[in-house]
């Protein structure tokens, strides 16, 4: 019956499975991403998955946060990337102007293996707002963590790994929309 169909979108394809294997997890249907490990597709219904291949790519237009990691060369092996880009990019559609807080909480449950904590920080560091202070900020526009005055370790960085004038502004209508259909499911 219709009833026993699994419906569910990835990147914006309507995916309708008539034999879920309800032990079967989201990673082996989708073959990569990290939180997939953890998500048995069958409680997918009704849902609209977004992996790292559905928000941009080479071919057609980089995501800035794909972009921002890559100039910051914070993708070593790879294997973390897809989780680390997901994570920040569901930072930033929630809350567009992050602080540095927020972005270490978001990646709190990513792990990379290569240890290359510090680029990819200070890859998405520069999605933290600068026209405006953090709530820690000095009032002059620097992000908290920018601070001069502040001592924390983050201070060091340099901030110029790259030119924010060369990248890609965030477009927002590059972002995949609920499909409505599923809205009434
Ligand atoms: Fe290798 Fe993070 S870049 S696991």
């Amino acid at each position: 019956s219709v009833n026993s169909e699994l419906v569910f979108y990835i990147n914006g394809k309507k995916i309708v499975e008539k034999n879920a294997d309800p032990e079967e997890m989201l990673l082996a249907y989708l073959h990569w991403s990290v939180n997939a490990c953890l998500q048995p597709i069958c409680s997918l219904h009704g849902a609209a998955v977004v992996t790292i291949e559905g928000i941009g790519s080479t071919k057609t237009k980089l995501h800035p946060v794909q972009e921002h990691i890559a100039k910051a060369h914070g993708s070593q092996c790879w294997f973390c990337t897809p989780g680390m880009v997901m994570s920040m990019y569901t930072l930033l559609r929630n809350n567009p102007q992050p602080t540095m807080e927020d972005i270490r909480e978001t990646l709190g449950g990513n792990l990379c293996r290569c240890t290359g904590y510090r680029p990819i920080i200070d890859g998405f560091k520069t999605f933290c707002d600068t026209r405006i202070s953090c709530q820690n900020g000095d009032g002059n526009g620097k992000c908290c963590m920018e601070n001069s005055n502040s001592h924390n370790y983050e201070s060091d960085i340099s901030g110029e790994l790259f030119s924010m004038d060369e990248v890609l502004p965030l477009d927002p209508t590059q972002d995949l929309i609920f499909p409505p259909e599923l809205l009434i499911m």
